[in-house]
């Protein structure tokens, strides 16, 4: 039986907090290949520029942030689930247009990754901060609006891609969405794609995964009455893919790959 969220609140700051047996584990490829972005003390320390961010995704953190949370709507009127924590001022951002009916709860694997939003959110801020794997949710079934991955899907393996997008569907509820912002197959005409392709490779292993497959090739089976709109930005590095749940479509529809916005 799942706990509910608000019962998994954990008392910050999380990296001093006490861990019991049902604290979930730090997965082995954040440990291996991640380590030096998100785990080490000295990440957090390096990397909570916003413009390193900005440099990593080519000058396009904000434009591509703003895109993710313009799905929210404005006020944010919706029970939203951000999964996993991000550099800058991604949270910041969406907490700030919450309206009156709105909540932001925002999920991380990692207490140093946690324990840095934190500081970063005012001291009244309503935003709830869990401990949890994106791969095993401990949300109930339909009871969020909107969960929100941004840029979280290439740096997890395969199955935990597949994991994380299930669990994505299954906390949303019919006529919710889940907003994807992540990797792409930038267009053959576009020179970053020479660029970024040995250095995903050196950096990010799973990230070119998403280069050979569409995002709909990891949703899980039985995601029939989900529909999918994709735009792809930046001579196609970057995709938004929105999956609209429980809307009556018989089986996935992904939309012809939309010219490039930007
Ligand atoms: C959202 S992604 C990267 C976002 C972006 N590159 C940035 O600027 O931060 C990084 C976060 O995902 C978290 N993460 C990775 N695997 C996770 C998992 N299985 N469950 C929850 N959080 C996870 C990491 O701890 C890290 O805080």
């Amino acid at each position: 039986m799942k706990q509910s969220a608000e019962s998994m609140v954990t008392p910050f700051p999380v990296a001093t907090a006490a861990r019991d047996s049902s604290d979930p584990d730090i997965p082995d490829y954040l440990e291996k290949n991640y380590w030096w972005a998100y785990l080490h003390p000295r990440a957090v320390r390096i990397f909570e520029r916003e413009w390193l961010v900005n440099l990593i995704l080519w000058g396009n953190f904000r434009r591509l942030r703003d895109l993710a949370i313009a799905e929210l709507g404005y006020p944010i009127e919706q029970q939203v689930l951000q999964v996993a924590c991000v550099y800058g001022d991604f949270t910041q951002r969406i907490a700030a247009q919450i309206g009156q009916q709105g909540t932001l709860d925002v999920v991380d694997i990692a207490p140093i990754q946690l324990d840095n939003l934190r500081h970063k959110l005012a001291p009244d801020s309503t935003v709830r901060l869990h401990r949890q794997d994106s791969a095993r949710l401990q949300f109930p079934t339909a009871s969020v609006d909107a969960v929100v991955l941004f840029f979280l899907l290439h740096e997890q393996p395969e199955a935990v891609r597949r994991a994380t997008l299930a669990e994505a569907l299954r906390v949303v509820r019919p006529g919710g969405k889940v907003v994807i912002v992540d990797y792409h197959r930038p267009r053959r005409s576009n020179p970053l794609r020479y660029v970024m392709a040995p250095i995903l490779k050196w950096l990010e292993p799973f990230a070119t995964d998403l280069w050979r497959h569409e995002i709909a090739d990891y949703l899980p089976e039985g995601a029939g009455g989900c529909s999918l709109g994709k735009e792809t930005y930046f001579g196609g590095l970057y995709q938004k893919v929105v999956v609209r749940v429980g809307e009556g479509a018989e089986t996935l529809v992904s939309a012809p790959d939309a010219a490039s916005r930007f």
